[in-house]
């Protein structure tokens, strides 16, 4: 998503203006050419080397550079870019912007850019809670930008409240997904089912699976990164949730199909790469079950189908966990559950599978198209599914961006 974008990072003077360096360096890695403006406040708190490092790119101070590879800067910055994002951005910067001043570099590159612009604002609560704020905020999500944060927790006063900068996280995730608008699957809603299901046994236990929810959260987010409207329904997981998806948690099988059912009345597709358990036991024990003196028979019955009875218009795109005959188990699957594609993995392969951050696939769909695909990171199988569901999906009569 981020690969080859140009990204004009705004820091302006907050303390939290040293975690401008941690954003700088994940949009470097992930591929971005990451153009940092700083105001000179900014450069009160943290170095403009540290950003000329990170970016490995010249680093704008000032507003008038002679030397600078850019020829009238703020509107070559300001043309180039695919994304403007300020991070932190003071109150000062909020008014300034707010008021169309444009007294320094990164407010001249704000008001000159037609690219979206990302603000994560950063200040003292009352700062933050002031009308004033308040009221320029407000101004500029009228004018599309697009406003993350803050978060709740310790503030340089040493007291805590709502104004620390947003987690990097939601402001990495953010610009994905404003990246993403206007994408092949704008307008689209995608459903995407993951984890392993729990099916309880008393109180204490239950029967489960390896599932990680990996490859499910990787589909979340690479459908988000196209412009769909996404919902996650998750099985218990270790990941944090996805940003600018809606997250649905369930526990067993049964809340699983009932939030699908919910969720998929006006879903364009449905994605299940959970691993539902096929069986759960008949009754859960209220109370915890004791040691005892003989072994222990549980008595077990079938989970629903959710894939395979699932009804509605949308296309349904299945996983098959399969140990062996890959090939002819996952086709049996694909025609038993009236999918468009499925995509089948060998678990027995110790680089692919539960758990891991890399998949080796086939995807097979209705005509019988064999697509074998080599080791790749779980992201990128999740693209070339997407790239799939993409093609599948009838013509929209219009397309209308998800609005974030
Ligand atoms: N699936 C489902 N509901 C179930 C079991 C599976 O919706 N109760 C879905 C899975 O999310 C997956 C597909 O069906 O997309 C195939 O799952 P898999 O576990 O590979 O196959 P099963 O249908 O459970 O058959 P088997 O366990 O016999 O291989």
């Amino acid at each position: 998503m981020l690969r080859n974008k140009t990204i004009v990072l705004g820091i302006t003077g907050s303390i939290a203006a040293y975690k401008a360096a941690e954003i700088a360096s994940q949009l470097t890695q992930a591929g971005a050419k990451v153009n940092v403006i700083m105001t000179e406040e900014a450069i009160q708190f943290i170095s403009p080397v540290t950003f000329r490092a990170i970016t490995g790119r010249p680093v704008v101070t000032e507003m008038f550079d002679l030397a600078s590879e850019f020829s009238i800067e703020h509107v070559s910055l300001a043309e180039a870019a695919d994304i403007v994002v300020v991070a932190p951005a003071t109150a000062n910067i909020i008014a300034k912007l707010a008021a169309g001043i444009a007294d320094d570099m990164l407010c001249c590159t704000v008001l000159a850019t037609k690219a979206p612009v990302v603000i994560a604002p950063a200040m003292e609560t009352n700062m933050y809670n002031n009308p004033i704020t308040q009221d320029n905020l407000a101004k500029l999500e009228a004018h599309d930008f697009v406003i993350i944060g803050p978060a709740m927790g310790w503030l340089a006063s040493g007291k805590e409240g709502l104004g620390r900068l947003a987690d990097i996280r939601d402001i990495i995730g953010n610009i994905c997904q404003v990246l993403g608008r206007g994408g092949e699957l704008a307008g689209r809603h995608i459903v995407v089912t993951a984890g392993g299901t729990q099916e309880p046994i008393d109180p204490v236990r239950y029967i489960s699976n390896r599932s990680s929810g990996k490859m499910g959260y990787a589909l979340a987010e690479g459908a988000r990164d196209r412009g769909a409207k996404v919902t996650l329904v998750t099985a218990p997981t270790s990941l944090p949730e996805p940003v600018g998806v809606d997250v649905i948690q369930v526990g067993t099988a049964q809340e699983m199909r009932q939030a699908v059912e919910n969720v998929t009345l006006r879903a364009d597709a449905l994605i299940m790469a959970a691993a539902v358990a096929d069986y759960r036991p008949i009754k859960a024990a209220k109370d915890k079950i004791k040691k005892g003196k003989v072994g222990l028979t549980l008595e077990l019955e079938g989970t629903p189908d959710i894939l395979g009875t699932v009804k509605g218009n949308f296309i349904k795109v299945g996983f098959a966990a399969e140990s062996s005959n890959l090939v002819e188990n996952a086709k049996g699957k694909l025609k038993q559950k009236g999918l468009a594609l499925i995509v089948a993995n060998d678990i027995t392969a110790s680089d692919s599978g539960f758990g891991t951050d890399t998949n080796r696939v086939t995807i097979i769909d209705r005509e019988g198209k064999i697509d074998s695909l080599p080791l790749l990171r779980k992201r990128e199988v999740a693209d070339k599914v997407l790239d799939r569901v993409a093609k599948l999906l009838p013509k929209p009569k219009s397309r209308r961006p998800n609005k974030i």
